[in-house]
């Protein structure tokens, strides 16, 4: 059991400063006048079938969101579930997609968001329901930290149900690999100098020094690598204001991005997340980073820690939780909104929780699951939950908006296929925060 997870003071100021635009912004999903729940009855009547959007397609995403629905199986047997993932990490083909389905008034019953910033969005266009009093029947309001459920709360109501809680700053390496560069398998790395080192060993033995993928888990690394060179708390005053992005820190962390993607495969643009990671699986490349989905991945592979691979926080980013959450959301117009109800209700029990976490590689948003039933990796995310500082992820959601996110990741993909100068990539960022 473990109760004491606290979130530190750096987190609250992004989520001050985040609800105080949503606050600004005069509209805050609350006009509309129909009860998410339908009924005040208890029970689902009615329900028979919930359609769930999420982007949960990979061997590890796949194994959570089937423990999820086999608790609605035994929960709510008379509920069908239906598939309606969009294969894409990230939400990198899920999102643009959700978004023509709810303009269009066609949305699905209910969907996957990110705590924090873009959950905001969706609550400020209007899009999801205030779900206050799902919290109260399914006696919620005391099972997950206070801190989380600030973000998913605005103006006193909330709007989703987490899921979990993740952790974006991990290398995944493979020790034979190290080994064979001359590297200790068990080293970690105090900055992303020391780290370089340790790439060109790799380099030099001939395997990818860095496996990495498409647009995103470049934005991915690109946070981690702000993360380890700005420290935490000019990290976050990148989304609070407080830190220029203009300023000669943020051009030495782009430098030593662009150090790192020197270290890269080649065909990273037409790759996904799993396909990286599993170039460090296979032994073609030496390190992979990615949030620990990737410890859920490499449990259906049935690989063992230690001997197939091995972990460390980004160099430079010990003592810091990179953090974000799936939550589960009820869109305005669900069409199966007592099946939403069901849903919503599994993800937030202590089963649905367990169930979903141990094979999905995140830890249980609950603060009341049995730490016993989970890996040697997940063990040390929930102490490290309870220990580090905690940052949100830029890539997941938690830090910035939409259309911030993707105002930055065009101009990453920009410079990291060539079309911008070091120069031109932070002016572009620094015109993405606006
Ligand atoms: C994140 C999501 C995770 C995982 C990952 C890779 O955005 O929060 O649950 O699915 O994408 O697809």
């Amino acid at each position: 059991m473990y109760t004491s997870r606290k979130y530190a003071g750096v987190i609250a100021g992004v989520l001050a400063a985040g609800l105080a635009l949503t606050a600004c912004s005069g509209d805050d999903g609350s006009s509309s006048t129909e009860s998410p729940t339908g009924t005040t009855s208890d029970s689902m009547d009615g329900a028979t079938e919930v359609e769930v959007f999420t982007w949960w397609t990979s061997g590890g995403e796949k194994a959570g969101l089937d423990g999820l629905v086999s608790v609605l199986a035994e929960k709510y047997p008379d509920v069908e579930f239906i598939n309606g993932a969009v294969a894409g990490g990230a939400g990198s083909a899920a999102k643009d997609l959700l978004q023509s389905r709810l303009q269009a008034n066609d949305p699905p019953d209910t969907f996957q968001a990110h705590a924090g910033a873009e959950l905001d969005d969706y609550i400020a266009a209007g899009q999801v329901e205030d779900i206050s009093d799902l919290y109260t029947e399914f006696g919620l309001t005391d099972a997950f930290p206070a801190d989380l459920l600030d973000l998913l709360t605005v103006d006193g109501a909330i709007y989703s149900v987490p899921a979990n809680i993740h952790r974006a700053n991990v290398v995944w390496a493979n020790p034979t690999v190290l080994d064979a560069a001359g590297l200790d398998p068990a080293a970690t790395y105090a900055s992303m100098d020391d780290w370089f080192a340790a790439l060109d060993a790799v380099e030099a033995s001939g395997q990818t020094a860095l496996s990495v993928a498409t647009t995103w888990t470049q934005v991915h690394l690109l946070e981690t690598v702000l993360i380890s060179d700005l420290g935490a708390d000019a990290y976050v005053g990148l989304w609070d204001g407080t830190t220029d992005w203009t300023g000669s820190d943020v051009t030495g962390a782009l430098e030593d991005f662009e150090t790192l993607m020197g270290y890269t495969n080649t065909d990273r643009d037409g790759l996904d997340w799993p396909d990286a990671l599993q170039m460090v699986v296979d032994g073609t490349a030496g390190f992979n980073v990615m949030g620990d989905w990737a410890a859920g991945e490499l449990d259906a592979q049935s690989l063992t820690e230690g001997t197939d691979y091995v972990y460390f926080p980004v160099p430079g980013t010990a003592g810091v939780f990179d953090f974000l959450a799936d939550s589960f959301t009820m869109p305005v117009g669900a069409p199966h909104p007592e099946g939403a109800k069901a849903w919503l209700d599994v993800v937030g029990s202590l089963e649905g929780q367990t169930d979903f976490n141990v094979a999905k590689g995140s830890i249980p948003a609950r603060t009341d699951a049995d730490e016993s039933l989970f890996t040697a990796y997940q063990q040390s995310a929930i102490a490290d939950f309870a220990s580090d500082t905690i940052v949100p992820s830029l890539m997941h959601g938690a830090a910035a908006p939409i259309a911030q996110l993707n105002a930055i990741s065009d101009a990453t993909s920009k410079f990291t296929t060539g079309g911008s100068d070091l120069a031109t990539f932070q002016t572009e960022l620094a015109a993405a925060a606006g």
